[in-house]
């Protein structure tokens, strides 16, 4: 569910015309709903309504200032895995409480900062981290909260560069290792053990590989009890899909009726870091037809926005809906959507039958809330996007365009070639 929706023939973010929006702030630009990441976020809270839990929103699908803001206005938590994404979090006002941690590569002065934030958790992903964490807390004369992210071989049945729970994934600890590794913790002084952290991948369109993986780790908690480790909280990660195209993944709720029984025996919190189906469809990505071509073998809808913009399309051949901002009786032409930089991988779709569009007129590549701007680069030195927020009849610049004048910030041209 979105609230981009088509009024008589025109395009709506919420209740403004997305022309009107263009003609303010030009093109492309990334536009995100209000009203849909709340309702998105809502619904997560509602359907774990009655079991301690916290949501802690995957940072890497979606950092803007203003979308973390509202969530955490609105009682979200955060899942973070870089040192910016956790002063991010705290900047946008994210409770230090809520906010966890993961990923492979923590550095020391990343680790360092997590600790005097006094984070609810490092997710922990090797031994050698585990060491590393012990140590820093140690000269910090502070204790640090920990869990461990196993990794339970479930197949997500995803994209393979989104997988991220299978044996040969270079994520978590594998569940037969697991047991070895949480007495290796416990050995440690500097740690505090509270809780299982998982995440097996990304985009999952069915129920069924949380249902397994979260098994696996609630055995895991039962035996670890057995060797007097008490687990507080359960961190699921994040994970379910969004419909991009023909998908029909699961609601929040479906999730909860799943999993909610299977936590009956236990006295968990639990933790969920959605990323995508929060701020997947709360985001469009407007870019405008500059010029079209025709070659023998396919026609070319040539656009303003490139694979620097939005790389999912090159990167994964992610399929994202392109709709036209003014919808047309025109004649449908089956064609490519690419951007402008020198690759031939950039491309936002391909094969799409589209009523034939007129330069000048914008387009919506859907569903680009997440892993958008966020995966957005520079390449071909070109100026990253603005990005705006939409709330009912109002919209607000939430992150300016950038400047030529930003590409050079930072760079230094040596005195010898002054
Ligand atoms: N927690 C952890 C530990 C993760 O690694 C991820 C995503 C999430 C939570 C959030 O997952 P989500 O709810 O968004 O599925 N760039 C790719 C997606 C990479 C996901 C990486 N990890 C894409 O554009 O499809």
């Amino acid at each position: 569910m979105h609230d981009f929706k088509y009024i008589k023939s025109e395009l709506y973010a919420e209740d403004v015309p997305v022309k009107k929006i263009v003609e303010a702030v030009g093109s492309p630009v990334y536009i995100y709903s209000h009203n849909t990441f709340l309702r998105h976020f809502n619904a997560y809270n509602d359907a774990f309504n009655g079991q301690p839990h916290t949501i802690c929103f995957a940072l890497k699908a979606n950092s803007n200032p203003a979308v973390l803001r509202l969530l955490a206005k609105n009682g979200c938590g955060a899942d973070v895995v870089s040192g910016g994404e956790l002063y991010l979090a705290r900047k946008a006002g994210v409770p230090v409480k809520k906010i966890v941690y993961a990923g492979v590569g923590k550095t020391e002065d990343e680790i360092v900062q997590a600790l005097k934030a006094r984070i609810l958790m490092f997710n922990i992903e090797s031994s050698d981290e585990m060491i590393a964490i012990n140590e820093i807390a140690g000269k910090l004369k502070t204790k640090a909260p920990i869990a461990l992210r196993v990794n339970p071989d479930i197949d997500p049945k995803t994209h393979p560069y989104i997988s991220t729970g299978l044996k040969e994934s270079k994520f978590g600890i594998p569940i037969e290792n697991a047991i070895e590794h949480y007495k290796l913790a416990r050995k440690l002084p500097n740690l505090e053990i509270l809780g299982i952290h998982k995440h097996i991948g990304s985009q999952i369109t069915t129920i069924q590989p949380f249902i397994d993986a979260l098994k696996k780790i609630i055995l895991l908690a039962q035996t670890l009890k057995t060797h007097g480790i008490d687990i507080k909280h359960l961190d699921i990660g994040g994970g379910l899909g969004i419909p991009y195209h023909n998908e029909h993944p699961p609601h929040p709720k479906e999730l909860s009726n799943a999993v909610l029984p299977m936590l009956e025996s236990g006295n968990f919190n639990l933790i969920l870091e959605p990323g995508r189906s929060i701020a997947g469809n709360a985001g469009i990505f407007v870019t405008k037809v500059l010029y079209q071509k025709q070659h023998p073998e396919k026609e070319f809808v040539i656009v303003d926005g490139g694979m620097n913009d939005l790389l999912r399309p090159s990167l994964y051949n992610a399929y994202h809906g392109v709709l036209p901002i003014r919808k047309n009786n025109r004649k449908k032409v089956l064609s490519d959507i690419v951007g402008p930089i020198c690759e031939s991988g950039d491309f936002l779709a391909t094969n799409r039958e589209l009523n034939r569009l007129s330069n000048g007129e914008l387009i919506a590549v859907m569903s680009s809330g997440a892993y958008g701007f966020t995966m957005s680069s520079n390449y071909n030195s070109r100026p990253r996007v603005a990005e705006v927020m939409v709330k009912g009849r109002n919209f607000y610049i939430v992150r300016e365009r950038e400047q030529y004048k930003d590409l050079i910030k930072g760079s230094k041209i040596p005195d010898f070639l002054k």
